[in-house]
């Protein structure tokens, strides 16, 4: 299978498993990938998903051989294909989380991108080497990366084509957090944890609410954000945490409704 998929209580593990190519993506992948973001959306015990890679990649970009004899016609629909899917899980109410173990290059930094938290490993690599394979970023690195990074610090990546180590990720705001390689997984359970232990109806407005107002003007997204947070009022765990955070007693757990 070239991707897996497990449960791990509220948490769904999505990795990217073809280690032989460094888990490069080809149609195989974006239609596995695909079935396990959706599984991951239809399950109701699942609050989280972190997306990962076999062996020593996160996803070294997409498949080359597979690209290489392209029509511009083939390489539009591979695009579009990979952008629906990446765009699905981007835009997915549930939370994801990148945990970068590897090389996250081409195809593999779009992905980590789509995910609403990167965190990676100390060896991690990102980068944008499309220029020097004579094509553009295709599955949405000219347009999240400037989003993430600000427009100095992508065009210096996508044009040079060059990586930079975790650090250099961190500093620059493209990762939120950089742990040794074997702490990696763990922080990324850590870290699902605290999301799932969070209202959940409250956990999906505030990604929703983010991601509107990231496209859009200053007063749009503070509609967008009034309308989420009176959501928030129609669920019993509004009002079970306030009544609970009065009475000076404390919460057993949400109910998520
Ligand atoms: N596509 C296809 N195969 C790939 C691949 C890719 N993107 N990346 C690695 N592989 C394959 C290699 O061909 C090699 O296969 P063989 O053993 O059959 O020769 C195997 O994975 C292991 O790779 P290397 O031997 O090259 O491993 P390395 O440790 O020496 O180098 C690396 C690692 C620097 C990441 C190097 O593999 C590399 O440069 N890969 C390509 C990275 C790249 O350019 N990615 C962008 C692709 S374009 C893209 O993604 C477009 C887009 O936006 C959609």
């Amino acid at each position: 299978m070239s991707v897996l998929y497990e449960k791990k209580e509220r948490v769904a593990v999505i990795t990217i498993n073809r280690p032989e190519a460094l888990n490069a993506i080809n149609y195989d992948v974006l239609a596995k990938l695909s079935e396990a973001v959706e599984a991951a959306a239809a399950d109701d015990e699942i609050y989280v998903l972190i997306l990962t890679g076999a062996g020593k990649a996160f996803v070294a970009g997409a498949d080359i051989s597979l690209m290489k004899d392209f029509s511009p016609v083939e390489a539009k629909r591979f695009a579009e294909y990979a952008n629906a899917i990446f765009s699905r899980l981007e835009s997915l109410p549930k939370p994801s989380i990148a945990a970068v173990n590897g090389y996250a290059l081409g195809g593999g930094c779009e992905l980590a991108m789509a995910c609403d938290i990167r965190i990676a490993g100390a060896r991690a690599k990102f980068g944008q080497p499309e220029v020097g394979l004579g094509i553009t970023p295709g599955f949405g690195g000219t347009q999240r990366l400037p989003r993430l990074v600000g427009a100095s610090k992508a065009k210096e990546l996508i044009l040079t084509a060059e990586s930079i180590g975790a650090d250099e990720a961190l500093k620059i705001g493209l990762v939120s957090r950089v742990v040794p390689d074997e702490e990696l997984m763990g922080t990324a359970f850590e870290l699902a944890g605290k999301i799932a232990r969070n209202a959940q109806v409250a956990v999906r407005q505030s990604k929703d609410a983010i991601n509107r107002g990231l496209q859009c003007d200053l007063a749009t997204g503070l509609s967008y954000e009034a309308q989420a947070f009176s959501v928030c009022f129609s669920t019993e765990d509004q009002k079970d945490a306030m009544n609970a955070f009065v009475a000076k007693s404390k919460l057993g757990g949400f109910k998520n409704k």
